[in-house]
């Protein structure tokens, strides 16, 4: 496999960019390796500039849920760009996403969007600071909620992978007001909150963790945050950039039964262009200005094309009845396969998995056997794997027969 086009691409962007990349996982550092630069990616393959084609099982870590550059949505954005970029001033498709958004996810009664699940999470818990007129705020060890400042305290996969927890820049007066507890640990929530009764407003949590490796919410987790918060007044907030329309239609919280106070959209919502949404309640959404006095605003926000892109999405999504099926068969089986013919382990729930590592270089090991060998994992063993409706049986079974050859 050649690689030297991407190799002086990356030699130039090295000394153009911060580590030679927009985001910092993109730089492929800690498993060894250079990144191998994109030209195309459609359906279940992306294409490199040296010619290298990789089954994708990163989906541009999750959006991707159709595959690349599904017909429909290319067209939705292509027509909304002939009738120009961007406005600044509302469209009917924004109505039509926030309703759609509603049909499909009851608890978003009221939302905005945003152009990226950063802002969308750090917009939800500023909300929830308002409406609660409380400061703090629990979040779980590894679970990621974008890096704005009260966020990037013990934060998963990126800040981890660079094995930087913390991240310099951020005042310890804001990440003060950050509690963290471990996930999947009711006790150690409840015990929170009996030593800070009236200062926390909101629990942040991914309801399925995925940016610490794929894990799995313990049976009475999800239900246990739901009641501490609703005893001690404060707001849960599921943080679904990652699970929202990938679990099932109505996400994590459609799947397990749970109803948030608010919730985080992004990736899916966005259907591969920069567009997230926060909303829930529509009482406490009634906070956000200009409706209420918590600001938050954005240039590009509802943009005509990102939203165009969601809408085509979700209306796929809503429409084929078939697809969460077919995305679980297929997943299922490409655990299965990796589990049985290697020796590792995978944890999955529906179209969302990971394979463990408990060590950086066996990880590095196995994402050069499966680069070289034509499949494009994530750079980080926190990282997830997505499947996608792209994905075919023989994409599927290429991809067992290449981990069947690596030794761990
Ligand atoms: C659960 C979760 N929340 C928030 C974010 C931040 O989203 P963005 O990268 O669009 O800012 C991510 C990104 O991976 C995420 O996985």
């Amino acid at each position: 496999m050649k690689e030297s086009i991407s190799a002086e691409l990356f030699e130039k962007a090295l000394g153009l960019m911060p580590g030679g990349v927009n985001s910092p996982v993109r730089a492929c550092a800690n498993v060894g390796r250079t990144p191998r630069f994109v030209v195309r990616a459609k359906g279940s393959r992306r294409f490199d500039e040296d010619g290298n084609s990789y089954i994708d099982y990163v989906g541009s870590w999750g959006p991707a849920i159709l595959g690349h550059a599904r017909g429909e949505v290319v067209e939705a954005v292509r027509e909304a760009a002939l009738d120009g970029l961007t406005f600044g001033a509302p469209t009917r498709r924004e109505v039509e996403m926030a309703e759609t958004v509603r049909r499909l996810v009851p608890s978003m009664e009221s939302s905005r969007m945003t152009s990226s699940g950063t802002e969308a999470a750090m917009s939800a818990v500023r909300v929830a600071r308002g409406f609660t007129g409380r400061d703090n705020i629990v979040k779980f060890d590894g679970c990621y909620h974008g890096h704005s400042d009260g966020m990037l305290v013990r934060a998963g996969s990126g800040a981890l992978t660079a094995a930087e927890p913390d991240s310099a820049g951020v005042p310890a007066g804001f990440a003060k007001h950050t509690l963290v507890a471990p996930y999947n640990d009711i006790e150690a929530v409840k015990r929170l909150f009996e030593s800070d009764p009236d200062g926390i407003a909101a629990v942040i949590v991914e309801p399925v963790a995925a940016n610490c490796g794929v894990v799995l919410p313990k049976p009475g987790f999800l239900d246990g945050l739901r009641e501490i918060t609703s005893r001690y007044g404060a707001l849960l907030i599921f943080d679904e950039v990652i699970t929202g329309f990938r679990l099932s239609l109505g996400g994590a919280q459609g799947l397990f039964g749970i109803t948030p106070d608010l919730s985080v959209f992004g990736k899916i919502v966005g259907g591969g262009m920069p567009a997230a949404m926060f909303g829930g309640r529509a009482d406490i959404m009634r906070m956000v200005a200009p409706a209420g006095k918590v600001y938050q605003a954005g240039t590009l926000s509802g943009n005509p094309l990102a939203t165009a892109a969601g809408l085509a999405t979700l209306r796929i999504l809503e429409k084929d009845a078939g697809i969460y099926g077919r995305l679980e068969r297929k997943s299922e089986r490409l655990a299965r396969g990796i589990s049985e013919n290697t020796s590792l382990p995978v944890t999955r729930i529906g179209s969302l998995m990971s394979v463990g590592f408990g060590d950086d270089a066996s990880f590095a090991r196995w994402y050069s056997h499966l680069l070289d060998g034509g499949v494009y994992v994530a750079p980080s063993r926190f990282e997830a794997m997505f499947v996608s409706d792209a994905h075919t049986d023989e994409d599927i079974d290429s991809t067992i027969a290449l981990a069947a050859g690596f030794s761990a």
